[in-house]
């Protein structure tokens, strides 16, 4: 599992727990996700490319620097659409572009519903951002669709991921750096990631 990045800080330790809780009413669900999302951005950044630029201070010349690639950020809908607002803050110039994925919950395929993005995919650096990758499918389909559309540069965000997702997408788009906030035991029988947080969407939304 070369490709894949596990982020843990003690805020992130903190707040998966808070996640993982299944007392942890929606407003304090997202909240503790966004928090996450912030500490994934930062780690994300390290592979952004940047370039040094002249800036004046009120003092002196100095070299100062300016992140030189383009970016989209694609939430899955509609789980990812939770950590879009960390991203966003801290890429402000980002560009977002959406997927509409719905897992079948009996053939845990999933369908495509919804497709909008930028047209700067194929120069841009493309987020994917979905808070579960469970048997991967999901997240697969996003990057074929993407890879369709013309996105050569792109990464995945995720905050909880089983092994079978993992090695599903590594099979699948192999040049694809994976990061998440915890690697999970499991997927349960109905394909839910053990021990996890139980459905990311509903959790967030409150459509419990
Ligand atoms: C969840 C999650 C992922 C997908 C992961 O979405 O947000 O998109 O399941 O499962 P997979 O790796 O097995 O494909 P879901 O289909 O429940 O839709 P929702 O976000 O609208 O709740
Ligand atoms: N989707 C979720 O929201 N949670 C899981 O555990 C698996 C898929």
């Amino acid at each position: 599992m070369k490709n894949l990045t596990i982020v843990q800080n003690p805020l992130i330790l903190r707040d998966i727990t808070y996640l993982r809780h299944k007392e942890t009413k929606e407003y304090q669900f997202r909240a503790a996700l966004k928090r996450i999302a912030f500490s994934l951005v930062v780690e994300i950044s390290k592979s952004f490319p940047v370039v040094e630029i002249d800036v004046e201070t009120p003092l002196e010349k100095t070299i100062g620097h300016k992140i030189k690639s383009e970016v989209i950020l694609v939430p899955v809908l509609r789980a990812g659409l939770a950590l879009v607002d960390a991203f966003i803050e801290m890429i402000p110039y980002a560009k977002v572009g959406h997927i509409g994925l719905q897992r079948n919950e009996e053939t845990l395929e999933p369908v495509e519903y919804y497709y909008k993005t930028p047209k700067e995919l194929a120069t841009s650096k493309v987020i994917v951002l979905d808070p579960m990758l469970a048997t991967g499918g999901s997240a697969s389909a996003a990057f074929s669709f993407l890879k369709q559309r013309g996105a050569k540069d792109l990464i995945f965000a995720s905050l909880i991921a089983a092994p079978e997702g993992v090695k599903k997408l590594s099979a699948d788009h192999p040049e694809i750096p994976i990061y998440t906030a915890s690697l999970d035991r499991q997927l349960n029988q109905q394909g839910y990631i053990v021990p996890g947080l139980g459905d990311a969407g509903d959790r967030t939304f409150g459509t419990l």
